[in-house]
């Protein structure tokens, strides 16, 4: 039993992420640290494997608020859904009004907009928290993004820079905006992380299947990009799977791994966002699209039976340099193209829903601790410090520079896909999506004249104002008409 208040922060839920977020907070200076778990052996499991962090271990939830000063803050890190709200009730009930909860799960933003607006009710803060870097990340840095009130920012700032990522002397926290855009946020990280893995996979798919290259030369091939523009940590990992041998079957491991991407739902939501803002993000649609399609055995069991290419372009000798070059330039344009749909989703989402987000941090704060820590992240920085209203990130200069330089061998390689059977979606879609906002006229226009037809949906013109309709089914004349979408 704790007397006195002393833990100026607690964790609530001490599976891997919990526990490694408490060990993280209790090694920054100045923080003591409560803990507690639903089941009982997991915080005695942690108090007895890390008596160096100091934790204020507790077992009841009245136990946990007695032992933090004022304002109360609790971090929840819990299996995200009905264990979230089971834990904020507990927390509610023993709390005061401004005290703050921070939910650090993969919570849906409009979950968190939900609960903010309850807790709030109370006189209580709620901040709904994203938490990139997966164990390792919480145990030694994460790339935090907070939403939730400025009041609660004000006690929480100090305690999340002492534990974030540093990325070039900053720590990689900032409040993303109120009630949900930090899971907003996250979300739409989490989509782009799908988008960039994909790309990486189609990558190394086209080298494999058009050189010919063992998985250890590609390997090599991922470990050279890395030191250029490319320079990441996706990129800096795949070349590490590449290269691991399978102990048991002497193979390359990548080859016994059975080609089925799992996924815990991050992409879908932030697909389903986009169409309901109507914002294309197609690169991590396809990416998610891919992940389905290579999860559906029953469907992939038709491979062998459906025809394929009579073409089997394959690159050799100094051919496949020039091919892997290609490759390589084809990646960072669709890359490119991923990330700048993602920051039009956040920008679309911070719009809708009244959050003053900037971007510029956004990009920054994921420079260190998360999946898509990457370089390349400071361009984007720079773009939106060059033009912070920025409408599309890939028309910032040094994205245009980019294009322009990629562009030829982005489009050799979509070809090169198409023709050899190479399924390249994200690649291909990422182009399409490029070529449609380069067009100066798109059949959208042909589109509006078949909504007319059927459905009397009506139309507007580019020589002047107002709204029309055609009678398509009398004679065909054109008439002023109320809109009709
Ligand atoms: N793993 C990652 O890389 C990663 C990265 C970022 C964010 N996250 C998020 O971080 C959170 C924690 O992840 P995790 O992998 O450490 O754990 P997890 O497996 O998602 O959840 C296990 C924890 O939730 C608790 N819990 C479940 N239902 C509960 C309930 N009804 N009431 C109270 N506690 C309940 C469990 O308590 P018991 O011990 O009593 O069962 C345990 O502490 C999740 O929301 C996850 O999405 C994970």
């Amino acid at each position: 039993m704790t007397s006195t208040p002393s833990a100026n922060v607690g964790v609530v839920g001490l599976a891997v992420m919990g526990s490694n977020l408490a060990r993280n907070l209790a090694s920054r200076e100045g923080n003591t640290v409560a803990v507690l778990n639903r089941s009982r052996g997991r915080t005695d499991d942690l108090l007895a494997e890390h008596p160096e962090a100091g934790f204020v271990g507790t077992f009841s939830y009245d136990e946990f608020a007695a032992a933090l000063t004022v304002p109360r803050t609790a971090i929840i890190m819990v299996q995200a859904g009905a264990g979230t709200d089971a834990v904020i009730d507990e927390l509610v009930r023993v709390f005061e009004p401004g005290d703050i909860i921070v939910d650090g799960g993969n919570a849906l933003f409009t979950d968190t907009r939900r609960r903010e607006a309850a807790v709030r009710a109370t006189g209580i803060n709620f901040v709904g928290m994203g938490v990139s870097g997966g164990e390792e990340g919480a145990l030694l840095g994460p790339s935090l993004m907070p939403g939730g009130s400025d009041e609660s920012w004000t006690t929480l700032g100090p305690i999340l820079r002492s534990i974030a990522a540093i990325a070039e002397g900053e720590p990689c926290v900032t409040h993303v905006g109120h009630d949900g855009a930090g899971h907003f946020v996250k979300m739409v990280h989490n989509g782009i992380e799908y988008a960039d893995m994909q790309l990486i996979a189609e990558a190394y798919d086209l080298i494999r299947r058009g050189t010919g290259k063992s998985p250890a030369e590609i390997a090599e091939i991922f470990a050279e990009w890395n030191r250029g523009e490319l320079e990441s940590y996706l990129i800096e990992i795949t070349a590490e799977v590449l290269r691991q041998v399978d102990a048991e079957t002497g193979r390359p491991l990548v080859d016994v791994i059975l080609d089925q991407a799992g996924a815990k739902g991050t992409g879908a939501w932030t697909v389903q966002t986009a169409l309901d803002l109507g914002v294309p993000v197609s690169g991590i649609a396809e990416a998610t699209f891919a992940r389905s399609l290579s999860s559906h055995p029953e469907q992939r069991s038709v491979s062998g039976s459906l025809p394929g290419p009579s073409a089997t372009v394959a690159a050799t000798g100094a051919d496949a340099d020039l091919f892997i070059e290609d490759v390589r330039l084809a990646l960072f344009a669709s890359k490119i193209v991923a990330y700048s749909q993602g920051f039009g989703e956040i920008r679309a989402g911070a719009a809708q829903y009244g959050w003053n987000i900037d971007l510029g941090a956004v990009s920054r704060i994921w420079r260190g601790g998360c999946i898509i820590r990457a370089q390349f992240l400071n361009r984007i920085a720079d773009a939106y410090a060059q033009t912070p209203d920025l409408t599309v990130l890939l028309t910032a200069p040094y994205f245009v520079e980019a294009l322009q330089r990629a562009q030829d061998a982005w489009r050799r390689i979509v070809q090169n896909a198409a023709a050899t059977g190479i399924p390249a979606p994200a690649f291909s879609s990422s182009l399409a999506y490029y070529d449609g906002l380069r067009a100066d006229r798109l059949p959208a226009a042909l589109i509006q004249g078949q909504r007319d037809f059927f459905g009397a949906h009506t139309y507007r013109r580019i020589d002047k104002d107002g709204t029309f309709h055609t009678n398509w089914s009398g004679d065909r004349t054109e008439a002023p008409a109320t809109s009709s979408h």
